[in-house]
């Protein structure tokens, strides 16, 4: 039997330090996480008296920078909490940020602010299509998405991911289909969620070539563009062409990487002109533009300051996802990972387990008392598989494997 990790709340010596600290376990239930509070209400019983680890929802267990909690801190003390703005040296930072980091320079001009990234898929839906048109997701995907185009009356169009070795392509063919039979839309995971896989400038070519033949808006969601777990660079569905800039929405934040989602911040780059006014106009109508307080300071802060907290996160990060894969190998050979390019979620496949104990997610929830998420959720192509999040100190995710291990061994 492993000890269960034990839990700290956070502390002034904990924050300080040369190094961030990756490895300490903090109680996040105290603070309404979404990811750790109530969660047994929503899936099972309590199982033997264990706490629910809980590696599904998207965020990560760890402390942003100590540059961005001293911002916040000094701007929480500060008191006055009234309208932000996000002037034009903030849109500087953006771009910035991704000439540093992924040498994609969009035109401060294309920049606009959005609250979140969802809620501007959801703007951009629409404002560019009609109820009834079709929008295509290539799927497995994350999830928002269906509802995305579903609750706003708009055609969900399925392209389903070929497999291939244990790792996802484009299905041209099937996509060509689907652009050709009305579509208006292609709504573009990149880096991809649920599998981590980074599309390469080939593959984006190679859709965009589809998309510019039946001159289809693509929203490219890049909000997990910033944590390279394979060591190539991002690359920005705009900067492939001057045509895919022009027909591209891509939305991007900071808060997966830098983990700041409670503290919603987003830029959307939109490089032709007419649209870009087209939404901003339609963002204001429905009052998406003040910044947040806290967000906007936040992303200017990690935007700056965060990038070496990120080399050391993504090194962290790599060895959680080797650990995995090591740990799978040796002791659950009947699950498959997927080796993702980005990020910090590792899809794995175990059609024939699932199938075995009725429903893999459901039997890890009350049977060992993991959460992930259930690959269903993701759509056509998730069965069978479930989506495991590594943004959590080793121990923590260690304690999860074993109780697996233990489960899957009864
Ligand atoms: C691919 C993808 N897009 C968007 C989001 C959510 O972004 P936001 O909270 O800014 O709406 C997530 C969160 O998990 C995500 O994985």
């Amino acid at each position: 039997m492993t000890t269960r990790p034990t839990k700290a709340m956070p502390t002034a010596t904990a924050e300080h330090g040369a190094d961030p600290d990756f490895d300490t376990v903090y109680d996040r239930a105290a603070f309404g996480s979404a990811k750790w509070a109530n969660q047994w209400d929503e899936f099972s019983p309590r199982v033997r008296g264990e706490d629910l680890l809980s590696l599904w929802t998207a965020d990560m267990d760890f402390r942003a920078p100590t540059t961005v909690i001293d911002r916040l801190r000094a701007a929480a003390d500060h008191g006055i909490y009234g309208y932000t703005l996000r002037d034009p040296e903030h849109f500087r930072i953006v771009q910035n940020w991704f000439t540093v980091r992924h040498g994609w320079t969009p035109p401060v001009e294309t920049l606009l602010p959005a609250p979140a990234i969802m809620s501007s898929v959801a703007a951009i839906l629409r404002t560019f299509t009609a109820p009834g048109d079709g929008v295509i997701v290539q799927s497995p995907v994350y999830s928002p998405n269906f509802e995305a185009i579903t609750g706003n009356h708009r055609r969900l169009l399925v392209n389903r991911l070929r497999l291939i070795d244990n790792r996802y392509e484009f299905d041209l063919d099937n996509l060509a289909e689907l652009a050709a039979s009305g579509a208006k839309v292609l709504l573009l995971c990149n880096p991809h969620n649920p599998s981590g896989r980074s599309w390469t400038a080939d593959e984006l070519l190679a859709v965009n070539d589809i998309c510019a033949r039946h001159d289809l808006l693509v929203i490219s969601d890049e909000i997990h563009c910033d944590i390279r777990l394979n060591g190539r660079p991002h690359v920005a569905y705009a900067s492939i062409s001057s045509d895919a800039a022009r027909r591209a929405f891509i939305c991007t934040a900071p808060t997966k990487t830098f983990n700041l989602a409670g503290l919603p911040s987003a830029t959307l780059s939109v490089a032709d002109p007419s649209l870009r006014s087209e939404l901003l106009n339609a963002m204001r109508a429905s009052f998406m533009i003040n910044a947040h307080y806290f967000g906007r300071l936040a992303l200017e802060t990690a935007y700056t300051t965060g990038g070496p907290w990120l080399d050391r996160l993504t090194d962290y990060l790599k060895g959680n996802v080797a650990f995995v894969h090591e740990f799978v190998q040796e002791r659950l050979p009947e699950i498959t990972p997927m080796p993702p390019d980005a990020s910090f979620l590792v899809w794995l496949e175990a059609r024939e387990l699932d199938a075995r104990v009725g429903g893999l997610h459901q039997f890890l929830v009350d049977r060992a008392a993991v959460n992930l998420y259930d690959g269903r959720v993701y759509g056509p192509g998730g069965e069978g598989y479930v989506r495991l999040n590594v943004g959590c100190p080793r121990k923590v995710l260690t304690e999860a494997l074993e109780r697996i291990d233990r489960a899957l061994s009864r």
